[in-house]
């Protein structure tokens, strides 16, 4: 499906991207070059996967050439600030075989909930990453699990507004006020764990709307958050559901569905937030 969204500065973001997280157990690249021959032309990576390496050489074996793939990478919360930024980007450039990012985002706003100078952190990070798009080494810079007040801290150096916010969103956790905080403020919302990491795609509700749709329970989910202009990048290891999850048909959900998707009491999510300690995922 080559669709795009247009970020701020008018860079094309692919609607499907691949998520990497956990794809190779870090030890394989051919489930990347697979991903590339099911037709993404996305990948999400970031230093904490360690998977660069792999996405890099995946990369090479494929093909394709680099400037047709748009290539995500994070900055981790334990290198947040100006030097650990730059240092951090450069590393990741030399893991994935690249001279540049399409896409570098800062992956939480905290090192952990209780840190007290983290404004002064993301204002380094985000003035490191602000010199990398000036100088042309990043194509777009944005952010990852940012709410609404953090983006308000980041805003008061800022001298690039952020283009993308990447949040936990799926079918029974979808963060509505923060994803309205950037539509309003022009940042493109791109959901991670878009399935719920399976734990949704089991639920009655979801089961029985794609059957009425004629979709995957996946397809729906993945319906169901583009209908509302958001990104996804789902993982998924088989050709069959690399294929199944780009190649959605295009069915348009009702809006009574949506909101009946929408009003659903929170489920399925991971359990992680930027201002809370880690706490079970709740299935
Ligand atoms: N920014 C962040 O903090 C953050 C956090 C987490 C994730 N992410 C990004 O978001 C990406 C996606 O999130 P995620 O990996 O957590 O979860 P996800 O994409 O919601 O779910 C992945 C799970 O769904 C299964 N699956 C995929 N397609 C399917 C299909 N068509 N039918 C049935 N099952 C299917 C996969 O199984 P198989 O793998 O067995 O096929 C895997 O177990 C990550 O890979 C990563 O790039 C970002």
């Amino acid at each position: 499906m080559n669709e795009y969204f247009v970020l701020l500065n008018g860079v094309k973001l692919p609607k499907i991207g691949y998520g990497t997280f956990r794809c190779t157990d870090g030890s394989d690249e051919r489930i990347v070059r697979m991903a590339l021959e099911a037709g993404y032309r996305m990948l999400d990576t970031a230093a904490f996967y360690e998977n660069e390496e792999y996405i890099g050489k995946g990369i090479k074996e494929s093909g394709v050439p680099r400037e047709e793939i748009f290539l995500t990478s994070k900055v981790w919360k334990t290198d947040l600030g100006y030097e650990k930024t730059r240092e951090s980007f450069y590393a990741s450039l030399e893991r994935l075989q690249t001279d540049y990012l399409d896409l570098f985002l800062i992956h939480w706003p905290k090192p952990d909930p209780e840190c007290e100078n983290w404004k002064e952190l993301i204002a380094g990070s985000w003035k490191a990453m602000e010199e990398l798009y000036e100088q042309g080494k990043v194509r777009a810079i944005g952010l990852s699990n940012f709410l609404p007040h953090h983006i308000d801290a980041l805003m008061e150096t800022a001298k690039v507004k952020p283009m993308v916010d990447q949040l936990e969103l799926h079918v029974g956790y979808m963060q509505e006020l923060a994803v309205q905080y950037c539509k309003n403020m022009g940042i493109q919302v791109q959901a991670w764990s878009p399935l719920g990491r399976t734990r949704v795609l089991q639920e009655a509700v979801v089961l029985k709307m794609a059957e009425k749709y004629g979709v995957t329970p996946a397809q729906f989910l993945l319906r169901f958050l583009l209908q509302q202009d958001i990104c996804v990048i789902p993982k998924a290891t088989s050709m069959e559901r690399m294929r199944q999850n780009l190649e959605l048909p295009m069915i348009e959900i009702t809006a009574e569905d949506m909101y009946t998707l929408k009003c659903l009491p929170q489920l399925g999510w991971s359990g992680e937030h930027p201002d809370r300690e880690r706490v079970p995922a709740q299935v």
